[in-house]
Parts: structure tokens; C-alpha cells; sequence
């Protein structure tokens, strides 16, 4: 293991906690890999005067600028919108996707959910079908092409219907709006023992198989979807229910359960026409 010391000594580190404050100071070991095929390792830094109200991405650009500071390269990581909605964020904190917080991103992360001297050990996600690119950066294309084999419905061109003549009940509308809320971050497959892609790919069925609009391809999606999740190389579903319990939109194992139903019934229609 490497040692490196960095000390984010910044101003924009000093402002976000008062002038002259005294900040945490954190050990954190960070997973460094130069490419996909090159060897990875765990190197150590030490992050002091760390504000309790920076989040968890500010924390490591402050690093970040001191390391580019001393002349290093520094460290590789996924961000876009940092509030929760893109889903680009994907850190393995201490061997938890997002960290320790509940229904939370790690860009809604904040240092204060930490303990001033902790060490913290952070990594990219763990799967096959997520192969490293760069540091904590990895490939998750895996799922633009799950979402591409089916996760769309085909509209009719022209003006748009009036939204009030399709009527959907209100437990079926909150029901498709809960798996409307995945973002593909994918802590699901980095969470789960068999790196099953089950969570996700069954938000994306869920949310179009509910409603009116998504009926017409309802079982060629299904079976479009698994069948690419399977060619993918994620695991298999055996109901461990890590997913449920690291993914930052809280999308229910239930979801799941409703797939295979889905993918069961598309099944048998599709042996019967
Ligand atoms: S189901 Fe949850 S954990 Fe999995 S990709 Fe969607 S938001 Fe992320
Ligand atoms: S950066 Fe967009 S969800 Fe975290």
C-alpha cells in the first residue's frame, strides 16, 4: 500500500466550516486503478479540516485539488447532477453502495454522518457486468442496454391526448411512480451476493407495465429486458434483498416479485399464439 498524504487545506475547505474552524480529519483509503486492464490497489490519504456540511463529492474535490496541487493525478470518480437524480454517483463506502445512509445518494451524503479521526474505505462498484475503467469509475453500459431492449413504449405521432382521458387509479399511479423512481445507479447489483441486475431491470418493466400506455409491448418488453440482463452477465435473483436495502430511491424488492409474474404470463401467452 501507498502512502500518500494530502492535506485539503484549500479555502473553499476552510470556508464551508467558518474561518479558522477546526474541521474533521478522516483516513481514507481509496481504491486507485489506472485502467480496465491494469492492476488495482488501495491507497491511503489523509483529509484534514474536512467540513462536517460538505457532502461526500465536495469532500473528495477538495482532496482532489490537492492532489493536483502536489503535481498527482488525481482521483477518478462519477458525478452529474449531485442531488439525487442522475444516478451517476456510485461509491462503495465502506464496503456499502452509497454509504451508511438510508434512501440516500452519495452525492446527498454529508460529512457530519461520519465521526471526526474515522477511516473510511472507499471503492468503485464490485460486479463483472460493471467492469472498472478508471479508479472509481465504472462501465455501467450494461444497463443503457437493458433499458434499449425494451424500456420504452411506441406512441402514436400527433398531437398529444389530453391527460384526463386516460384515467389510472391512484394506487396503481403511485405504484408505477415508485419504479419511475430508479436513477441506474446501480447499488442494487453492487449489493447483491450474486450481482443480479433484478432491481433495476424490474423498476424499468414495472413502471411502463402499470400503465395503459405501456400495455401494447407489455410482454415482448419484459422478455426483451431479462433476456438482456441474462446475456449481460448479472446474476441471478435468490431473494437475498440487499438491493432494496442500499437503493437510494428505497424501489421495493416487490418490484421483483411482479417481474417474474410479468415474465411468467409473457411466457405462456407467447407459447400459446
Ligand atoms: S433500483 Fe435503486 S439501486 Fe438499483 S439502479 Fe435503480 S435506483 Fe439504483
Ligand atoms: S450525482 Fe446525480 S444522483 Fe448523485
Amino acid at each position: 500500500m501507498t502512502q500518500t498524504v494530502a492535506e485539503p487545506a484549500t479555502e473553499r475547505g476552510r470556508d464551508a466550516h467558518g474561518a479558522g474552524g477546526r474541521g474533521m480529519h478522516l483516513t481514507l483509503h481509496v481504491w486507485r486503478q489506472t485502467g480496465p486492464n491494469e492492476p488495482g490497489r488501495l491507497v491511503r490519504y489523509e483529509a484534514r479540516d474536512v467540513s462536517p456540511d460538505m457532502s461526500f463529492l465536495e469532500m473528495l474535490d477538495v482532496l482532489n485539488e490537492d492532489l493536483m496541487a502536489q503535481g498527482q493525478e488525481p482521483i477518478a470518480f462519477d458525478s452529474d447532477c449531485r442531488e439525487g437524480i442522475c444516478g451517476m454517483c456510485s461509491l462503495m463506502i465502506n464496503g456499502i453502495p452509497h454509504g451508511p445512509l438510508r434512501g440516500t445518494a452519495t452525492c446527498q451524503l454529508h460529512m457530519r454522518t461520519f465521526r471526526d479521526g474515522e477511516t473510511i474505505t472507499i471503492e468503485p462498484w464490485r460486479s463483472r457486468a460493471f467492469p472498472v475503467l478508471k479508479d472509481l469509475v465504472v462501465d455501467r453500459s450494461a444497463f443503457d442496454r437493458i433499458i434499449a431492449a425494451g424500456g420504452y413504449i411506441t406512441a402514436t405521432p400527433g398531437g398529444p391526448r389530453d391527460a384526463n382521458e386516460i384515467l389510472i387509479a391512484k394506487p396503481t399511479a403511485d405504484e408505477a411512480m415508485d419504479a419511475a423512481a430508479c436513477i441506474g445507479c446501480g447499488a442494487c447489483v453492487a449489493a447483491c451476493p450474486n450481482g443480479s441486475a433484478s432491481l433495476f431491470t424490474a423498476a424499468k418493466v414495472a413502471h411502463l407495465g402499470l400503465l395503459p400506455q405501456g400495455q401494447p409491448e407489455r410482454d415482448r418488453r419484459v422478455l426483451a429486458m431479462v433476456a438482456q440482463m441474462d446475456a449481460e452477465g448479472f446474476g441471478g435473483c435468490t431473494l437475498h434483498g440487499e438491493c432494496q436495502e442500499v437503493c437510494p430511491k428505497e424501489i421495493s424488492i416487490d418490484t421483483i416479485s411482479r417481474m417474474n409474474r410479468d415474465f411468467l404470463t409473457a411466457n405462456l401467452r407467447t407459447a400459446d399464439s
